[in-house]
């Protein structure tokens, strides 16, 4: 494993770091697609780095990557739909109505016992982030992501905390879905307090960066569930809010790329 090298300050060098690492992990890296998705189950707007990617989720199309994996830095509209962060925006330091999600997707290749080490990797070895101010939340129901995070990667438990429906992404009201493991980072005592993103008065101290979906179902327009062909993996981690992280700053606004908008305006 590598040490850190040159940790990114810019929007331009994470983009290229995240490249980089998941290119090192056979991944292909395919490049941001259209705000306007095109599958009939996709909302309005692309909301998150797999909808590109939908029908090789669910079977739909071969997956023309040698193996079935790719890794994208996606522009992202949260806007309206289910992922709406509208109410939020201008209201809290860390919610956007466009951004970039950089992304690692499996399609029935790779799973939870790469996917979750390889996002500590990222984080701690090639970005250089503490890991000990890192929280980790689970699925009530993923015991395997637990085992994972506290056996594998060495994460003590009393920083994996278990959640339910915050623990559980659906890319609209239909679509592709799963359980999934949010990897968070803590601003510290001066913006709120203790108990992890478990504690709901503690979301400006406990930033989410990293959700990764273990995709598994299908929503139904019924409201069902059923299982998809294979096991997959979507990862979301926002490049605005780790550009922050870097730059020791709870506020989007003055990191990379947004703070020269600030200050242009
Ligand atoms: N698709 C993962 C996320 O948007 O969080």
């Amino acid at each position: 494993m590598s040490a850190v090298l040159t940790r990114p300050a810019t929007a331009e060098q994470l983009r290229a770091a995240w490249c980089e690492f998941f290119a090192g992990k056979a991944h292909t890296v395919v490049p941001s697609s259209s705000l306007i998705p095109t599958h009939p189950s996709a909302p309005m707007f692309t909301n998150s780095g797999m909808m590109p990617f939908v029908s090789y989720f669910l079977g739909e199309e071969p997956v023309p990557y040698d193996p079935p994996r790719a890794a994208s830095v996606q522009r992202c509209v949260r806007a309206g739909g289910k992922h709406n962060d509208l109410d939020a925006i201008g209201r809290s330091l860390r919610h956007l109505s466009f951004f970039e999600m950089m992304g690692n997707f499996s399609f029935g290749d790779y799973f939870k016992s790469d996917a979750i080490p390889w996002a500590w990797e990222f984080l701690t070895e090639v970005l250089g982030i503490d890991g000990d101010r890192l929280w980790i939340t689970c699925h009530l129901s993923d015991d395997e992501a637990e085992e994972v995070w506290a056996d594998s990667v060495g994460v003590p438990r009393d920083r994996i905390q278990r959640l339910d429906k915050d623990n559980f992404w659906e890319m609209g009201e239909t679509g592709p879905c799963g359980p999934s493991s949010e990897i968070f980072w803590d601003y510290g005592p001066d913006l709120g307090p203790a108990g992890g993103p478990a504690n709901p008065l503690a979301e400006d101290r406990y930033v989410e960066i990293w959700n990764l979906v273990f995709t598994q179902y299908f929503r139904g327009i019924g409201g069902e569930l059923t299982d998809l062909p294979k096991a997959n993996v979507d990862t979301g981690a926002g490049l605005e809010r780790i550009l922050a992280v870097l730059a020791g700053s709870p506020s989007l606004y003055s990191a990379d790329v947004l703070s020269l908008l600030v200050e242009e305006a």
